[in-house]
């Protein structure tokens, strides 16, 4: 494994002011916020994002989103309709991303020469003083290499990345677990769903009071397809063949003629005894947590040395949609 040479920094005043310096000169900073780790530069300095891509080994061709610290900053960077003020004094702070016209102050690297940009206002108290403080809006993507699960906590971070970025704010586990909600937005009168994320479609629909079109399972997106985001299928990937179950029994594993070398993965803690390849993902499978852990035990277990990864999918609307588009993502073949 490569040298890490990240430095860890709790969030207090004094780091605080050290790191949006750092920003200020145009370092990455990689941040925690309330869906995943993001790693942060200074959205409006192009040679900054550039760092972005190459630590990541991520093509340019796949756009960051911009993360402001409140949601009036929002006009420095992008075009706003009465329905984005809706969403905005809905959602924000909170895991909502909004795709919406752009304003040319915002370099094409970041919206990879889209017309559009993508911006939200993350929850997290410690990245938003963060980006009060740098004085500009932070261009973040999931602070994982291109390819491979997002991580949740300081730890994930420095595993993938501590070789090839200065700073991780540790600001603990990410509380949500999943990726923002994106919606392009870019015509208010037919939003559309791009992601699915902790707020529903349903939940959006509701306050904006028009429908909201939601993505078709994730399925052979190529990388041109630039407007259907995040997007290429394999994406969110353990190096673990993963297959998916639409429920597990004690009774599936017993059966199963993979042995010790399979790990088996519930929703909620099956009763009776368990043997060690056995694992859940919620005590009670309660979806908030199955979302929260989801990514901290794939990775886990990636790293465990199995052969193959069996996991349970959720079942039902708002979060299991979410929950099951990564997990897609997570089985499906390059
Ligand atoms: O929760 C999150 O959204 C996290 C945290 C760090 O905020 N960020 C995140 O970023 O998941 P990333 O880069 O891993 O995923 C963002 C996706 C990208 O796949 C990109 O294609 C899409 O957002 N995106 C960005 N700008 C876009 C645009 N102008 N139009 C369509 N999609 C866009
Ligand atoms: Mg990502």
């Amino acid at each position: 494994m490569a040298k890490r040479t990240a430095k860890i920094y709790r969030p207090t005043s004094r780091n605080l002011a050290r790191l949006a310096h750092a920003l200020r000169e145009g370092e990455l900073v990689a941040v925690p916020t309330e869906t995943v780790y993001g790693l942060a530069a200074d959205a409006l300095n192009a040679a900054a994002c550039r760092k972005i891509f190459r630590a990541k080994r991520r093509p340019t061709s796949d756009p960051l989103i911009v993360h402001l610290a409140k949601a009036s900053d929002l006009t420095r960077v992008a075009e706003a309709s009465e329905a984005v003020w809706k969403l905005a004094k809905h959602f924000w702070p909170g895991p909502l991303t909004l795709v919406l016209p752009r304003k040319p102050i915002v370099p094409e690297l970041v919206t990879a020469g889209l017309p559009s940009v993508a911006v939200r206002v993350p929850r997290h108290a410690a990245f938003r003083r963060l980006i009060a403080l740098a004085g500009t809006p932070l261009a973040a993507p999931s602070a994982n290499p291109f390819g491979y699960v997002s991580p949740t906590n300081a730890d994930h971070v420095l595993a993938g990345l501590g070789s090839r970025i200065s700073h991780i704010l540790d600001g603990g586990a990410s509380r949500i677990g999943l990726e923002s909600t994106i919606v392009d937005l870019r015509d208010p009168t037919q939003p559309k769903i791009l992601r699915p994320g902790a707020i529903g479609a349903d939940e959006i629909s509701a306050v904006l009071g028009v429908p909201v079109a939601a993505r078709k399972p994730a399925r052979a997106k190529k990388m041109s397809a630039q407007i259907a985001p995040g997007l290429l299928t394999r994406h969110y990937s353990p190096r673990t063949p993963v297959s998916l179950h639409s429920s597990l029994t004690l009774r599936d594993v017993a059966r199963s003629t993979g042995g010790k070398r399979e790990a088996w993965v519930f929703l909620a803690k099956p009763a009776g005894k368990l043997p060690p390849n056995v694992f859940w993902l919620d005590r009670r499978g309660s979806l908030a947590g199955v979302a929260r852990r989801l990514f901290g035990v794939l990775r886990e277990l990636d790293g465990a040395g199995y052969q193959h990864l069996h996991v349970e999918r959720a079942s039902g609307d708002g979060l299991a949609i979410a929950i099951n588009d990564r997990l897609e993502r997570a089985a499906a073949k390059a």
